[in-house]
């Protein structure tokens, strides 16, 4: 038996990114129940890849640079050790869904493109538009603002004038439309990492991806080992944000591999981040804008993770915004995330 087996088993616990919240409220009873941690994490996944107003997951997700909303999205389950995925599906509403049925019903890891859309479409899902009205609107925005030397024309504004309108990213803290533009392009998404009453581990990432990316741009999300991985020997774990960061690091993995040689989560996730530093100032001698004039990275990763004990942590690059997390002692919840 492992050292992380021999350690006391943890109860029912629910953790991901601050977008969860409102699944863990809604099924958190569920998981204390018995209920399977897959079924949970897709269902705590589900209600954000068909809310409208989260522009970085599923409908109402921002899209490509030509207008296309692409998802990717992955479930890993603990018990079988095995996973599936979809990268750059569109026009489906649950990617996530697809996800767990190239799992349970082909013997591949990952479907892409026309493919998974087909994929999907033979197995029932309706073909649903993704792009919101709002949704186009702030890419329109971005496309007319994109360039001085091209025929768009932003709508007029006094100088320094802001729309006023915000939109909430994954972590909970609010971004400007304007910021949007021009400062933080969305690398939103969804993570769902599940502990069972059993000891079953699950977990499931979805995602609209990074906001105007080059059409065809896969993410961190569908990648198993980037941007979620989970051992029934060990935990799981996941990420949200950049996840060119995730892939380059194996974060996951990395996670659930240092959780497995002994350390908590808190201390798996603060080596991973560290790491992802490294890796970006290393990055930086060819690709600058990576790096910040104080040294720090330009952009920020979240990483979430659960042992069998039912130890969780949340941290990010940058330490802004909330996590959700759901145990027996406190239930479903934001925590600040912690900053590395
Ligand atoms: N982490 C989501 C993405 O980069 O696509």
């Amino acid at each position: 038996m492992s050292t992380a087996r021999a350690r006391r088993r943890g109860g029912p616990t629910l953790i991901g990114s601050a977008n969860a919240l409102r699944g863990m409220e809604r099924f958190y009873g569920d998981l204390s129940e018995g209920a399977e941690p897959l079924d949970v994490a897709l269902e705590v996944v589900k209600i954000v890849e068909a809310d409208p107003r989260d522009h970085s997951v599923g409908l109402g997700g921002l899209p490509d640079e030509r207008g296309h909303v692409t998802l990717d999205a992955a479930v890993m389950h603990g018990p079988t050790h095995n996973s599936g995925a979809v990268g750059c599906i569109e026009n489906i509403l649950h990617p996530s869904e697809v996800a767990r049925l190239v799992m349970e019903r082909t013997d591949h890891c990952l479907i892409v493109g026309p493919g998974a859309y087909r994929f999907a479409r033979d197995h029932g899902h309706p073909h649903a538009e993704l792009l919101t009205d709002e949704a186009r609107e702030i890419w329109l925005r971005w496309r007319e603002s994109m360039s001085e030397r091209d025929d768009r024309l932003p709508p007029r504004a006094k100088e320094g004038e802001k729309s006023g309108k915000v939109i909430r990213g994954h972590s909970g803290d609010e971004v400007a439309v304007e910021d949007l533009l021009w400062d933080e392009r969305i690398t939103g998404t969804i993570h769902c990492s599940a502990l069972g009453k059993t000891g079953d581990v699950a977990c499931t990432t979805t995602t609209s991806g990074l906001a105007w990316k080059i059409p065809g741009r896969v993410g961190d999300s569908p990648i198993v080992g980037a941007g979620l991985y989970c051992d029934q020997e060990v935990g799981s774990a996941g990420g949200t944000g950049r996840g060119e960061s995730a892939i380059l690091a194996n974060a996951s993995f990395a996670a659930v591999e240092l959780m497995r040689h002994g350390r908590a989560p808190a201390d798996a996730l603060r080596e991973v981040l560290e790491r992802v530093k490294r890796q970006a100032k290393r990055a930086s001698a060819w690709q600058p804008e990576l790096i910040r004039e104080d040294g720090q990275p330009s952009f920020d990763l979240q990483l979430y993770a659960v042992d069998l004990g039912g130890r969780t942590a949340g941290m990010s690059l940058r330490g802004r915004g909330n996590y959700a997390v759901a145990d027996p002692e406190n239930g479903p919840r934001h925590e600040p995330l912690v900053g590395v």
